[in-house]
C-alpha cells in the first residue's frame, strides 16, 4: 500500500486485526525485515511495518534527514490511514532512534513501546565519525560496500552457517537500499539527540528486547535502558544478534504477545 504524505509517498504493509502496532525497521534496511510479523502477529494486532523514507518503494529524498523528520513522516502515515489514536510504536536499531523521536515529538500518539535491539545514547565522537566514513563509503564504493560491511555483523555468528537462505535476504534487502537513504539514514543516526533522560518520564509500557549475542549493538544497553524506564519489562533472547525478530521470530512474537496482552 501507499500513502501520499505532504511531500513524499511512503510504501507500507499492514495486516491483522486489532491494535495498532507499528514496526519501524533498521538500517540499511526496509520494511521486509518485518515479514514474519506481518504473518504470524495478525492474530495479536494490526501489524503496520512503512519503508521509511529514502527506503524499499517508499520515495528517495534528494535531501538527508532527520529522525524527527522520520517520526513526523510516521504520524502523517497514521493519520493518512485514519488512525487518530495511540498506537504501539516498535522500532528496531535505527528504528528505535525513531521510536524515541515519535515518542519525544507525538506521545499523545503512543500507546506503548517497543525497543528492540536499540540504544537510547547519541552518537559518541568516534561514532559520529564512523558515520563520516560511512558516508565516504557508500559514496565512492556504493551500497553493496555498505551491505557487504554491514554483514558480518548482523546476526549471531551460529546464524550464518545455518540461515544461509536468511543471509542471502539481508544482503539483498541491504544493497537495494538507495544511495540517499544510506546517507540520510547516517546522517539521522549521527546527528539524533541523546534520549537517555527521556526514558525516566515514559509513563506508558515498553518492551525492551535485545538478542544476548547482537555484534552492533550491546545488550547492556537493554539493560541501561530498562534501569531508567519506569514501566518496562525486559527479555534479553538467547542465540540470537541484531536482527532478533528475523532469527528466531517466535521467540520474539512470543515475548511481543505478552506484552501486548499486559496493558
Ligand atoms: C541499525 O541496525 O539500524 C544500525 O546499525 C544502528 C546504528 O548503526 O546505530
Amino acid at each position: 500500500m501507499r500513502a501520499q504524505l505532504h511531500d513524499i509517498v511512503l510504501a507500507y504493509d499492514a495486516s491483522g486485526d486489532g491494535r495498532p502496532l507499528l514496526f519501524l525497521h533498521g538500517y540499511p534496511l526496509n520494511r521486509k525485515m518485518w515479514r514474519p510479523q506481518l504473518e504470524t502477529l495478525t492474530d495479536a494486532a494490526r501489524v503496520i511495518a512503512p519503508d521509511l523514507r529514502g527506503h524499499g518503494e517508499s520515495n528517495v529524498p534528494d535531501e538527508p534527514y532527520t529522525v524527527d523528520r522520520l517520526a513526523d513522516d510516521l504520524v502523517e502515515l497514521l493519520d493518512n490511514m485514519g488512525l487518530a489514536g495511540p498506537v504501539v510504536v516498535g522500532g528496531l536499531s535505527m528504528g528505535g532512534y525513531v521510536a524515541l523521536a515519535f515518542y519525544r515529538r507525538h506521545q499523545e500518539r503512543v500507546a506503548g513501546l517497543i525497543l528492540a535491539a536499540t540504544r537510547a545514547g547519541a552518537d559518541s565522537e568516534a561514532g559520529k565519525a564512523n558515520r563520516d566514513k560511512a558516508m565516504a563509503l557508500a559514496r565512492e564504493k556504493g551500497v553493496e560496500a555498505i551491505a557487504e560491511s554491514m554483514l558480518p555483523k548482523m546476526l549471531a555468528p551460529e546464524s550464518y552457517p545455518s540461515k544461509p537462505g536468511l543471509v542471502h535476504e539481508l544482503r539483498h534487502i541491504m544493497a537495494q537500499t538507495p544511495l540517499n537513504g544510506v546517507i540520510g539514514d547516517l546522517t539521522a543516526m549521527r546527528d539524533r539527540p541523546d534520549s537517555t533522560e527521556l526514558l525516566g518520564g515514559i509513563l506508558e509500557p515498553v518492551l525492551v528486547i535485545h538478542g544476548q549475542e547482537d555484534q552492533l549493538i550491546p545488550p547492556s544497553e537493554a539493560e541501561a535502558a530498562f534501569a531508567r524506564l519506569p514501566n518496562a519489562r525486559l527479555a534479553l533472547v538467547p542465540r540470537v544478534g541484531h536482527l532478533l525478530n528475523l532469527e528466531q521470530p517466535e521467540a520474539f512474537d512470543a515475548e511481543v504477545r505478552n506484552f501486548l496482552r499486559s496493558f
